[in-house]
């Protein structure tokens, strides 16, 4: 059985992108093709590289809000290492449709959020400020509008009364690095059923 292959896009530290790396093992119908990032100082690219996964980096700063520009080089290592899965993890930038739509069905993001509430930035906080008593994480197809995709999978974290935006995150996150996973590997082998966790 030959793997698909997956790029994996991040920003900053990486842990959903190492959690991603770890799980494509074994009987795993997928294996890491890169990581990318348009962070040169991305902790994640370390992890990478240590565990053996090819890495880029391409830095949008040079191309001063010229989004077309910093995609049309972007996209060159993902097409590169022939990736038939781009998984968006911790990825800060916002793609245009133009670069969605190359990967259409077939580009996968993680949000902090249950989608579809609380698109967008600061979704820890907004969900404490709306006094939710449940908050998560959702994997969704990237489409081109923001954070609006077909869900993939999703996993809900009780609130509690002390939390912080911090803690909250902090609760969410571990949810994430179990969904993420789950959901490639149902979606590595063509199987759409979104994974609702717990
Ligand atoms: C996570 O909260 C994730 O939901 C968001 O980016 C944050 C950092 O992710 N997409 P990571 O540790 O860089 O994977």
């Amino acid at each position: 059985m030959s793997h698909k292959k997956v790029a994996i896009l991040i920003s900053g530290g990486g842990s959903n992108m190492v959690s991603l790396l770890e799980s494509m093992t074994g009987d795993h119908p997928a294996r890491p093709c890169l990581v990318l990032s348009n962070n040169a100082d991305a902790g994640g690219l370390a992890k990478a590289a240590a565990a053996g996964v090819a890495t880029a980096v391409v830095d949008h700063r040079p191309f001063k809000g010229d989004r077309e520009a910093f995609e049309a080089e972007l996209v060159k290592p993902i097409f590169e290492t022939g990736a038939d899965i781009v998984c968006l993890a911790g990825f800060m930038r916002v793609l245009t449709a133009g670069f969605v739509s190359q990967f259409e069905e077939r580009m996968l993001n993680i949000h902090p959020s249950l989608l579809p509430k609380y698109k967008g930035l600061n979704t820890h906080a907004r969900a404490l400020e709306a006094g939710d008593a449940e908050h998560g994480c959702t994997v969704h197809e990237v489409t081109p509008l923001l954070d609006d995709g077909p869900i993939l999978g999703q996993a809900r974290v009780p609130v509690l009364a002390a939390d912080t935006p911090d803690t909250l995150a902090a609760r969410v996150l571990v949810q994430e690095h179990a969904l993420y996973p789950a959901v490639l590997r149902r979606f590595a082998s063509g199987d759409k059923t979104p994974v609702q966790l717990p």
